[in-house]
């Protein structure tokens, strides 16, 4: 993916200079794990960092979606401020009421495909917006290149920066609160113009 231009950022590919830290950022700071299997060794960030770079040239070959982690730098400084991308989520959202009105989804025992957003940023420079900022650039992209139709954000229902960026990306945020991981669920629907432009986005 060609790097995004926000106001205050850049969102760019991973290099493997990146390393040390993205990991002082993940691992150190943040302690942030995707499973329990995850350790936090700077071996196993390596191995992640070498597969996410990799990534990036197998999904331009397999013309998949630019998923995976990418880079968050300050425009004024190029420091690396944190990760953000987009993911492939298969979820049993016709759990959940509004996702079977709007995707037709009746089904509440099959998980159902979406793309998701994720977004990690550290803590000095957390609550400044970054994250909101990144997520847009990625939901604008995501919608007037990809023509995507729909973009979800999954996340749990302690972690309520998170919801609170959300909230403000102008998601429509529908509750799980027994779910196991599936607690919050961020919906924001694009509405394209018949000229096929996007104009508006609607959660
Ligand atoms: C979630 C995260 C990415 C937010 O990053 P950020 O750059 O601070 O986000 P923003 O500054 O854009 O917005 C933060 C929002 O959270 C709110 N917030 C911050 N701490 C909060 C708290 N303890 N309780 C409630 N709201 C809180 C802020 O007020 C702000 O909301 P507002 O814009 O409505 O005022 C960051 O906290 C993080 O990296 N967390 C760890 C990784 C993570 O959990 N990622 C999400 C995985 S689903």
């Amino acid at each position: 993916m060609k790097p995004i231009s926000t106001e205050r950022l850049i969102i760019r590919e991973f290099r493997p200079n990146d390393l040390g830290e993205i990991y002082r950022i993940l691992d150190v700071e943040l302690k942030f794990k995707d499973s329990s299997e995850q350790d936090s060794s700077i071996a196993q960030r390596k191995k992640w960092l070498e597969w996410t770079i990799q990534s990036y040239e197998q999904n331009r070959l397999l013309l998949n979606p630019p998923y995976g982690d990418h880079a968050i730098v300050l425009k004024d400084s190029m420091q690396l401020v944190g990760t953000c991308g987009l993911v492939p989520v298969l979820a049993p959202l016709g759990l959940i009421p509004y996702y079977r009105y709007m995707a037709d989804a009746i089904d509440t025992e099959c998980n159902y495909p979406e793309v998701g957003l994720f977004c990690a940023i550290t803590s000095h420079y957390q609550c400044r917006g970054f994250a909101y900022e990144a997520s847009m650039g990625l939901i604008d992209y995501a919608f007037s290149k990809l023509k995507l139709k729909r973009i979800v954000g999954i996340t749990k229902q302690y972690n309520n920066p998170s919801i609170a960026v959300l909230k403000r990306l102008g998601m429509r945020i529908e509750t799980m609160p027994g779910h196991k991981w599936m607690q919050v669920v961020g919906f924001l629907e694009n509405n394209l113009n018949t000229d096929g432009k996007t104009n508006k986005m609607a959660g």
